[in-house]
């Protein structure tokens, strides 16, 4: 068995919340190509259309019919963001400084994962959220008026610097945002194409809503946090060779790209372009025999975030000892990231040890049939499903969850599987 051929990724899952999102408050019509049909975005889809925007849907695209800031109505139903954080961070921030009251709520999942990391820089903002237990959803956001001001970040989390913009717009006053590193820069680069007044660098964001934003195409490039579960089995199965077309390459989210480049995998990268402000570009992956172990930390973990569990999964077929470290952020996804990969990788027979805020793994591991557990998260089903590969015999359980980025998850990989 080896992996051979040709994929076109499906969209990338944060810049088509994105183009929802901003296209709904932008003016005029926002027309986005090739968006990611999954349930994490069709759930911010079903809000901003509860907010009162006009959304036409065809199978290739859809068109969002933006009126600015005005459009956003007062909702008195809830606004569920079911397992999205995403969803949940940048609305927190987009319904700020809006003269309504708003209620969020999430699935359980998300009723877990932290909140305050949002409320506050906004409450600096002149925002007013309410969490649950100080903390969680539910959330009210009440009427506000944004105030503009100098936020310091302490978190890498996109998210947030996310949130802190679609606040920010809404005050014709600079504000200024400080950031502890880099972390991908959807929102940049796409409030930019939309025309709003926004410079930023890797560690500093100025932006204010003094230009109204114009509605605009976006293409959805592939997703390589999607691609990054083929990218792991073409490196590791041997006589493999793919190629993964239209996949996003935004520096800020390759992180995956420098981690073969440490164990010494090979890849190219094939038609480099530039399309609504975001790179894309064909990947060709080839299985690489004798690679070396990888080390992990600081500033590269936001820059491969979602990939942990892949990359655990990697480590354990690599010769020596590779250490993933500063990564405790992956502890609050869907799931804590850290636990579950370790818990599972463990039942597979692997050399692993979880530490505060990483994880330490020595392969070479032949993976043992083992019943796994995906605990209702995206990113370990598809890693289980990886595994699986090397070892038929291991059973999945929970391991419908790829649908939250990428519906077609096992199609694709048989369709790469020869
Ligand atoms: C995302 C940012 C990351 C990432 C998540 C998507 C985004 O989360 O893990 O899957 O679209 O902004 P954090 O911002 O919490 O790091």
């Amino acid at each position: 068995m080896r992996l051979q051929g040709m994929l076109n990724l499906p969209p990338d899952k944060s810049i088509t919340h994105r183009a929802l999102l901003v296209g709904s408050i932008a003016l005029g019509k926002t027309r986005i190509i090739n968006p990611l049909i999954s349930e994490d975005t069709l759930t911010s889809l079903k809000i901003i259309e509860q907010l009162g925007v006009t959304v036409y849907k065809t199978p290739q695209e859809i068109i969002i019919d933006g009126k600015g800031f005005s459009n956003p109505k007062s909702v008195l139903e809830l606004l569920d963001c079911a397992n999205s954080g995403t969803t949940a961070r940048l609305l927190m921030g987009l319904l700020t400084g809006l003269p309504y009251e708003y209620t969020l709520v999430g699935d359980a999942s998300l009723s877990k994962r932290p909140m305050q990391r949002v409320q506050f820089p906004l409450s600096a903002l002149g925002g007013r959220i309410i969490l649950t237990n100080d903390e969680y959803l539910p959330a009210r956001i009440l009427p506000a008026e944004v105030i503009a001001s100098k936020i310091n970040l302490n978190t890498s989390s996109a998210q947030v610097k996310s949130a802190v913009m679609l606040a920010a717009l809404k005050s014709n006053e600079e504000t200024v945002v400080n950031l502890p590193s880099s972390s991908r820069n959807h929102t940049e680069l796409m409030l930019e194409y939309f025309g709003a007044d926004i410079t930023y660098t890797d560690k500093l964001i100025r932006i204010s809503g003094k230009y109204l934003l114009e509605g605009r195409n976006v293409y959805i490039p592939g997703d390589i946090s999607s691609a990054s579960f083929f990218i792991v089995a073409a490196v590791i199965i041997p006589d493999s060779e793919i190629i993964l077309a239209n996949c996003g390459l935004n520096p800020t989210r390759t992180g995956i790209l420098r981690v073969l480049e440490q164990i010494g995998a090979h890849y190219e990268i094939l038609n480099l372009r530039t399309l609504n402000n975001e790179l894309i570009g064909d990947l060709l992956i080839r299985y690489t025999p004798n690679l070396q172990p990888f080390t992990i930390g600081g500033d590269l973990i936001p820059l491969l975030i979602d990939e942990i569990p892949i990359l655990a999964l990697l480590a354990t077929q690599i010769e020596g000892t590779s250490i993933i470290k500063d990564a405790q952020e992956a502890r609050i996804k869907e799931s804590d990231r850290l636990k579950n990969t370790y818990l599972n990788l463990k039942k597979l027979g692997c050399h692993i040890e979880e530490s505060e805020n990483g994880l330490i793994i020595t392969g070479k591991s032949k993976l043992q049939a083992n019943l796994v557990d995906s605990f209702c998260d995206h990113r370990l089903s598809m890693m289980l499903k990886i595994a699986k590969l090397l070892n038929p015999n291991i059973e999945i359980l929970n391991a419908d969850c790829d649908k939250i980025s990428y519906p077609n998850f096992v199609e694709d990989l048989s369709k790469l599987v020869k």
